[in-house]
């Protein structure tokens, strides 16, 4: 779906955060601003002492948002492909969907890590993200049983669901 993350409620919200987990812009800053500064001051709590490395998360409770937790997820910044980076981002989706799951969430929403600032080229990183996260569940996801990407522009949004469509399709063919 297209909107702004922080309006959709759900049990868990994916936030794309830097491994300072130190808040930023996009999507990172509008879950501060509208979760409000609780969820800083438990990052200020929980954040590990060498932070958290790219393909990692970290959860806290989620403020005023619609939701219980927000999972904060460090993507890796792309740096041409050449540095696993898609590794690392299907790692930041599969950290996210089992610190949801361990904490019994149900609806877990994501936005579309590393293609804002991080410069992940949208259409792959589409690919790795669906990919991941269809594999995470079709593994057996324990109490999750909806995952949403929510998508800020349109051609993001296009991007996601052409990725979702082709993988129906290699479902399909199989
Ligand atoms: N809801 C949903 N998606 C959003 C929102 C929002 N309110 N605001 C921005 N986005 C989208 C962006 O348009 C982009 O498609 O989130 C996607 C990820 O972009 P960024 O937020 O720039 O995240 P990322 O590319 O992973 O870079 C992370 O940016 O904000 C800093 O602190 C953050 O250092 C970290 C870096």
């Amino acid at each position: 779906m297209t909107g702004d993350i922080t309006e959709v409620p759900a049990d868990a919200v994916v936030n794309a955060a830097n491994s300072r987990l130190a808040g930023g812009g996009g999507v990172d800053g509008a879950i501060h601003r509208a979760g409000g500064p609780s969820i800083m001051a438990e990052l200020d709590r929980v954040r590990p002492p060498g932070g958290c490395p790219a393909g990692q998360a970290v959860a806290t409770g989620a403020g005023a948002l619609p939701a219980k937790w927000v999972i904060h997820a460090v993507g890796p910044i792309w740096r041409g492909g050449g540095r696993q980076e898609a590794e690392a981002l299907a790692s930041a989706y599969r950290s996210s969907l089992r610190l949801a799951a361990e904490r019994g969430a149900k609806i877990v929403t994501f936005p579309s890590i590393s293609t804002g600032v991080y410069g992940y080229p949208v259409e792959k990183a589409a690919a790795v993200a669906l990919s991941a996260v269809a594999g995470f569940l079709a593994a057996g996801a324990g109490s999750i049983e909806e995952a949403v990407f929510v998508l800020f522009d349109p051609g993001t949004y296009s991007a996601y669901a052409a990725a979702l469509d082709a993988l129906a399709e290699r479902g399909a063919q199989r």
